[in-house]
């Protein structure tokens, strides 16, 4: 039976930080969801096109290939922005269920788990897993950690606060909106990263999965 590990949080929380540290010491396979929505807005911005249009978005969607996944301007802030609006879009959520779901019932190379990070793991795409984990930090913790990756010791107070603003649009649009709102599944473990850093959130994940996989 393949293991599956669901990691849900909003933006900059660490979950994907968490979700590859992880796969790396359990030798999982690691999927990192928002990188199918980010791609679908890639494809949809360069066509020229609205990402607020459905049908627009469900043929890029329809589309998607694994070389989409590794394109570098996924990882910008427009298109982060642009897969959050995209991602509220019910055919285009519903596109992306059967590859998320293969993947962590038949994970590639034939490996044992499945990781998988997201909004809706735990809750949508998922509901069976083994464990899910729910990360959070508060807006100005993650604002934060953004911050530094982006601009390093070089950042204005302006950009800061144009991070934060742009974390708490996206966190206000992931957790209202109709389809796969971002929450925490009943049965979540919640992990609040605002004082912690990578290594102690990996050790407490680590320790909650291995107790999970034992008594399980
Ligand atoms: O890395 P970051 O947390 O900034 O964002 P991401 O995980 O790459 O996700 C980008 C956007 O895709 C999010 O703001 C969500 O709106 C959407 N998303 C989603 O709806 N469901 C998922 N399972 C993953 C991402």
């Amino acid at each position: 039976m393949t293991v599956i590990i669901a990691i849900d949080g909003p933006a900059a929380s660490g979950k994907g930080t968490l979700a590859r540290r992880l796969a790396r010491h359990f030798d999982y396979a690691c999927l990192d969801t928002g990188a199918l929505y980010r791609a679908v807005a890639l494809m949809v911005l360069r066509a020229g096109g609205d990402v607020k249009n459905e049908q627009e978005a469900l043929k890029a969607a329809r589309k998607l290939s694994q070389n989409d996944l590794n394109d570098p301007a996924i990882k910008n802030e427009s298109t982060g922005e642009a897969a959050s609006i995209i991602a509220a879009l019910p055919a285009v959520r519903d596109a992306l269920l059967d590859f998320q779901r293969d993947f962590a019932h038949k994970p590639p190379g034939n490996k044992a788990g499945a990781i998988l990070d997201g909004r809706d793991i735990g809750t949508v795409v998922c509901p069976d897993a083994d464990i899910k984990l729910f990360i959070t930090a508060t807006a100005e913790t993650r604002a934060k950690r953004r911050f530094l990756e982006q601009f390093g010791t070089t950042g204005s107070a302006g950009d800061f606060a144009n991070i934060l603003d742009q974390i708490t649009r996206r966190d206000q649009r992931d957790s209202s909106r109709d389809v796969a709102p971002l929450k925490a599944a009943a049965n979540a473990c919640l992990l609040d990263t605002t004082n912690s850093d990578i290594e102690a959130v990996f050790e407490t994940a680590l320790a909650l999965i291995s107790n999970n996989l034992r008594t399980s």
